[in-house]
């Protein structure tokens, strides 16, 4: 078995993972053996978002001793790790820098192989920790709704054949403005509620009436392959405007319901839309947005009335930032043996990027 050792600092999870990897009938199979995560939402919570400075600073503090732990979980030595992945792309670059930093340090020390991995990537491959490749069926469409992103990629061939990632996916849409997790973020932080908002809308909405309040449905006139939240958005906080604080805080679960409802309406649209035109074995939904169970709910139900199409989602535990999903990537990479070499140059001069194309 080989072993594979993540790095995620792209945002405010300081995650550290030791993933095993092996080939059980022509399939690449992944086991996670430990998986540590120092979440900072504490820190960022009194200012409503993720203060980039107090992040990078904070995975400084954090790495080596979410390193230490990780590792003593698993059981494993820095010399029995065959491979280090490390998210290079996209994040706040400072936070990144921390990962990177690290990544090559403890590369070029023990003379490991290392890995650069997209984020984005990251969360695809989380579908794989638990769910054995073999029982995925392709092609395969994902649904990627994390904080930053709403993007549809179509996969075609399983990830035995991924020679580069990248070549490999095709992205079929993409949001025309704010990400889904963004707009539960916004929209919670209208409310009061705490950063990020997405689980606080989840809890409050299951007490709500989704029909409360009249928002704007999905618009007949973007293109169907397209995501966009920001009407949404602005359409949520203008409904604010007319009540009073005291009716904010009364009506919070009914005003959560409402917004969730629009959300998901829009999510659940697109991809009918998508799964009616290109017609997938699978369909995935990944990302932060992905453990909300509403979500979940609706689209079993659309997997009822698609019967040749199954649904699958990441285990909760991985639907938001970790380093397992970075570690899964780069098995699938040691594996094609797509690596930079010990104390090569690519290597040594690997460099922390944030945004996401190139
Ligand atoms: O993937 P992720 O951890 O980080 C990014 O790469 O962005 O996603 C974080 C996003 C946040 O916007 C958060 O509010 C949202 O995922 N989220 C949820 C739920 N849990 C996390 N949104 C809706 N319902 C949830 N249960
Ligand atoms: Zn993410």
């Amino acid at each position: 078995m080989k072993k594979i050792l993540g790095i995620e600092t792209s945002c405010d999870e300081c995650s550290v993972s030791v993933v095993g990897s092996e080939i059980i009938d022509q399939h690449l199979e992944l086991s996670v053996v430990a998986c540590e995560t120092f979440s900072q939402i504490d820190l960022h919570k009194p200012y409503g978002g993720v203060v980039p400075e107090i992040a990078s600073r904070n995975h400084l503090e954090e790495f080596l001793p979410t390193l230490e732990s990780c590792l003593k979980s698993a059981k494993v030595n820095l010399n029995e790790i065959d491979a280090i992945a490390v998210t290079q792309r996209p994040g706040l670059v400072g936070a990144l820098f921390v990962g990177v930093t690290a990544a090559k340090t403890l590369a070029y020390a023990n003379k490991i192989p290392l890995i650069p991995v997209h984020h984005l990537e990251g969360h695809v491959a989380s579908l794989f920790l638990e769910i054995s490749s073999s029982k995925i069926q392709f092609p395969l469409l994902v649904l990627l709704v994390s904080g930053g992103h709403t993007q549809l990629l179509w996969i075609e061939n399983p990830p035995e054949t991924w020679e580069q990632f990248a070549l490999k996916v095709w992205r079929k849409g993409t949001t025309l403005d704010d990400a889904a997790g963004e707009a539960f973020d916004k929209c919670a932080k209208a409310m009061g509620l705490p950063y990020p908002g997405g689980k606080y809308i989840e809890e409050s909405a299951k007490l709500g009436n989704p029909n409360a309040f009249d928002l704007p449905k999905v618009s007949k006139k973007v293109d169907p392959n397209s995501f966009s939240f920001s009407g949404l958005k602005t359409a949520f906080i203008q409904c604010l405007n007319k009540l009073t604080p005291e009716e904010i805080i009364q009506r919070r679960n009914d005003l959560s319901a409402s917004i969730q409802r629009a959300i998901l309406d829009h999510l659940e649209t697109r991809l009918e839309h998508a799964i009616s035109v290109f017609r997938p074995k699978t369909l995935a939904v990944v990302g932060g947005v992905s453990a909300n169970q509403e979500l979940r709910t609706r689209l079993e139900r659309l997997s009822k009335s698609n019967i040749d199409m199954k649904v699958v989602f990441p285990p909760l535990q991985y639907c938001t930032d970790n380093a397992a999903m970075i570690a899964a990537v780069g098995a699938y990479r040691l594996h094609q043996n797509q690596y930079l070499p010990p104390l090569s140059e690519a290597a040594l001069k690997l460099n922390a990027i944030p945004y996401s194309d190139s």
